[in-house]
């Protein structure tokens, strides 16, 4: 029930801004910290990789129309949040910025509070969350970032992760390459269906590729030159597709294996943007299952990038009343995932 000022019963809902690349969008979660569903928007550049000011111009021009979207589709109003949380970093500047001015705005115009949040934690704090896992070890690939981290000592600690480009950037960049727009991945994905289907008897040595893991650590930018020149030399697309994800994919799970091992944890969880990947899904619940663990997967719209896990990650802060003042709200580029205390269990 609404009333005046001082009685408002603000439902708890809390509001969601993700801004950190080429998605812009703004989602909520309830009470409980649970997601709802976000309003997002994309700059996909036809050619090229993306321009962090057009990208940040992008935003800045769809922001209203994107909240005034989610606000009408729920039937909310300001008068229903009790906070608004944004990523604060990792990401492009400029994009971040627009993100976070966005929320600064809102805070004051609605008088509620404000909370930057890590990115890389949102990724992990939806996925815990929707899939009900506890303490897992969390296998995040996206465009900009690929880490294995699990929780030790109150921090999300980073156990392995690429020395050069992430995984979805690899992807993309080799899509881009054989004229693909972006995002690469998912069309990626269906080509090396399709081949593999017609193909059942193909095999991986014949289009071999550089391995991605170096200790605890993986690098792509080796095989994104070598399934390059692959096609150049008259290799099938499809086979080609197919041979990166089974390589790569496998180099990713294989770290992730071991910090299992090393950190004797029982749950694997997956997320980013690459996470949507069945393939990439199979081969973790394989082998999850072949040491009696569990693999959990975040519905796809919760692996990309969203408004909602930030809103999540935005309870979870405020939960332990840990809000950001104005004058610490400055975005934080370079914001890493084991440099975020957690509060929360
Ligand atoms: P971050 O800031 O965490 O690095 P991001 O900006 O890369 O995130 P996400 O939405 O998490 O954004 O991930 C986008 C990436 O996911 C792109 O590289 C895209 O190609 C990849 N991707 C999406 N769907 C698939 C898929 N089905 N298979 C493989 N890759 C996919
Ligand atoms: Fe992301």
């Amino acid at each position: 029930m609404q009333s005046n000022n001082s009685t408002i019963n603000r439902n708890g809902y809390i509001l969601g801004i993700e801004s950190t690349a080429h998605t812009f969008s703004i989602g909520l979660a309830d009470s409980t910290g649970y997601p709802l569903d976000s309003v997002s928007v994309a700059v996909r550049p036809l050619k090229g990789g993306i321009h962090p000011r057009e990208a940040a111009d992008h935003h800045a021009e769809k922001a209203a129309g994107v909240l005034q979207e989610l606000l009408e589709t729920n039937n909310l109003g300001p008068t229903n949040f009790e906070a608004v949380s944004y990523s604060q970093g990792p990401g492009l500047g400029p994009c971040l910025r627009i993100g976070a001015s966005v929320a600064r705005t809102i805070s004051q115009k609605w008088g509620i509070s404000l909370i930057g949040v890590n990115h890389c934690v949102a990724h992990i704090e939806v996925g815990r969350k929707t899939c009900g896992c506890d303490d897992p070890v969390l296998l995040y690939v996206s465009g900009g970032n690929t880490q294995i981290i699990a929780k030790m000592d109150g921090k999300y600690r980073v156990l392995g992760e690429t020395l050069d480009i992430g995984i979805g950037n690899m992807l993309d960049k080799f899509a881009r390459e054989q004229g693909i727009p972006f995002p690469g991945g998912p069309k990626i994905e269906s080509l090396a269906k399709e081949w593999v289907e017609n193909n059942p008897d193909a095999k991986l040595g014949d289009f071999a590729l550089p391995y991605a893991v170096q200790g605890m650590d993986l690098a792509f930018s080796g095989v994104l030159n070598a399934a390059c020149n692959l096609i150049k030399k008259g290799a099938p697309l499809g086979a080609v597709c197919w041979s990166i994800q089974e390589h790569t994919f496998s180099a990713c799970v294989e770290v992730a294996e071991r910090a299992l091992a090393h950190t004797s944890k029982k749950e694997l969880l997956l997320g980013g943007g690459v996470a949507c990947n069945s393939r990439l899904r199979d081969m973790c619940d394989i082998m999850a299952s072949e040491r009696s663990a569990k693999s959990f997967v975040p519905e796809r719209k919760f692996c990309v990038d969203n408004g909602s896990m930030i809103a999540v990650l935005g309870k979870l802060h405020l939960d332990c009343n840990d809000t950001t003042e104005l004058s610490k709200s400055s975005v934080l580029q370079y914001l890493r995932t084991d440099q975020t205390p957690i509060l929360w269990s």
